[in-house]
């Protein structure tokens, strides 16, 4: 859906304006007409020579500058977008934004185009969380702008936090999306579980796993993109509620059973990304344990429903399957066991793949035997990867 459509790239001045580059590049390359519109600060981190050599259009950076060929400049290229991108926002550009500034190109753009406007953020995780920058982004949200939420990870001030430009794959999947996008998943209903379920020993302790959500929570939002209506059932994680789609919360494994059997009656395919504890304590104890004087404590456990095993119905059934070794055979066995169309075979000893990084290394196994290798991508793109395969068979299934 990109090809052929006009869209202003503004970008500011933060570290990610480099990043900017890359998008510019995959944009111009899915056939889009790419007008560049940098603030004075993002000239700081990036050359305007760059941006214009990868789009092969003159970018605009001065709102005074004489010469180019859009006529009275910020209002015809205001008028020219079929979206505005603008990758990395600021806080200081977004409180802009929100207050109706336009003291620069960017700005004047933003403010005069009716195209929809979609904002990646990026900046300093304190400045994120400020209560002024999450005002001015619920502002915008409710004006109907896009907000595409920073990730998590390595900042430039050195430490962990929420304020990354998010993947650039997400970045373009939203522009893709918001200009009527590949919505091959649409008016289909996915389900999809993520997290690791926690089983009560008491009313302060329970058994869990290592299960951080994130590949469940990026399929989940890589099927919304693409148009799906979602029920993501989530057993506890951090991350927060993804819009656009129906949460569901559960704690326990017994808890997960209910929520999907009811949520797959009108389901075309359920994709277990959740890690469902396999054991369950026999009972959990109304109050705290006591120490007492016991030097050893033995727990009964006993076995949780195997959901995906067990469930029925007429729809495309995706498993996970986390394994330290002989991966392969060992997902092959569960694909058959659990009647599975697509089982994703990880490797948990790969510390780049698995529990609680953004990428994974999987390998996808089918009903008819095909067994693909997958290299090392970001779950978001494994997500995609998952999404293709199951496109083609809820299309047999309909
Ligand atoms: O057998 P194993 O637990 O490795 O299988 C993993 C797959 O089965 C995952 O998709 C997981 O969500 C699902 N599962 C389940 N119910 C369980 C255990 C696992 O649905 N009790």
């Amino acid at each position: 859906m990109l090809k052929g459509k006009t869209i202003v790239l503004g970008i500011t001045g933060g570290i990610a304006a480099y990043k900017a580059a890359e998008i510019a590049s995959k944009l111009t390359q899915a056939g889009a007409r790419v007008e560049v519109v940098m603030t004075d600060a993002a000239t700081k981190f990036i050359t305007s020579l760059t941006l214009r050599n990868i789009t092969g259009r003159p970018v605009v950076t001065d709102m005074f500058e004489p010469a180019s060929e859009w006529s009275v400049e910020h209002i015809a290229l205001s008028e020219a977008a079929d979206a505005v991108l603008v990758a990395p926002a600021t806080a200081n550009t977004i409180a802009k934004f929100a207050t109706g500034i336009a003291d620069n190109m960017l700005t004047s753009v933003v403010l005069a185009t009716k195209a929809p406007v979609i904002i990646a953020c990026a900046m300093n995780d304190n400045m994120y969380s400020n209560p002024v920058t999450q005002e001015n982004i619920e502002k915008l949200k409710d004006r109907g702008f896009k907000i595409i939420e920073p990730a998590y990870g390595r900042l430039a001030s050195g430490k962990m936090g929420k304020g990354r430009l998010a993947e650039l794959e997400v970045i373009i999947a939203k522009v893709d999306e918001v200009l009527g996008g590949r919505g091959d998943f649409k008016s289909k209903r996915i389900v999809v579980t993520a997290g690791g379920t926690q089983e009560p020993l008491d009313p302060v302790r329970h058994i869990s796993n290592r299960s951080s959500g994130k590949m469940g929570y990026a399929m989940a939002e890589a099927a919304r993109d693409r148009g799906a209506d979602v029920t993501l059932i989530a057993a506890p994680t951090s991350l927060p509620d993804p819009a656009g789609m129906t949460v569901v919360h559960v704690r326990t494994a017994v808890q997960m059973k209910q929520a999907v059997d009811k949520a797959v009656k009108k389901a075309d395919a359920l994709i277990m990304a959740a890690a469902v504890a396999d054991y369950q304590p026999k009972t959990a104890a109304k109050g705290k344990i006591k120490k007492e004087s016991k030097d050893s404590l033995t727990l009964e456990l006993v076995r949780t429903p195997d959901i995906l095993g067990e469930v029925k119905g007429n729809f495309v059934k995706v498993g996970f399957a986390a394994e330290s070794e002989n991966t392969v055979a060992n997902a092959k066995a569960k694909l058959a066991k659990k009647n599975l169309d697509l089982i994703v075979a990880n490797d948990i000893t790969d510390p780049q793949s698995g529990f609680d990084v953004d990428t994974n290394k999987v390998t996808l196994l089918d009903r008819s035997g095909k067994v693909e290798a997958l290299p090392l991508m970001s779950k978001r793109q494994v997500a995609e990867q998952i999404l293709d395969r199951v496109g083609k068979l809820v299309g047999k299934v309909d």
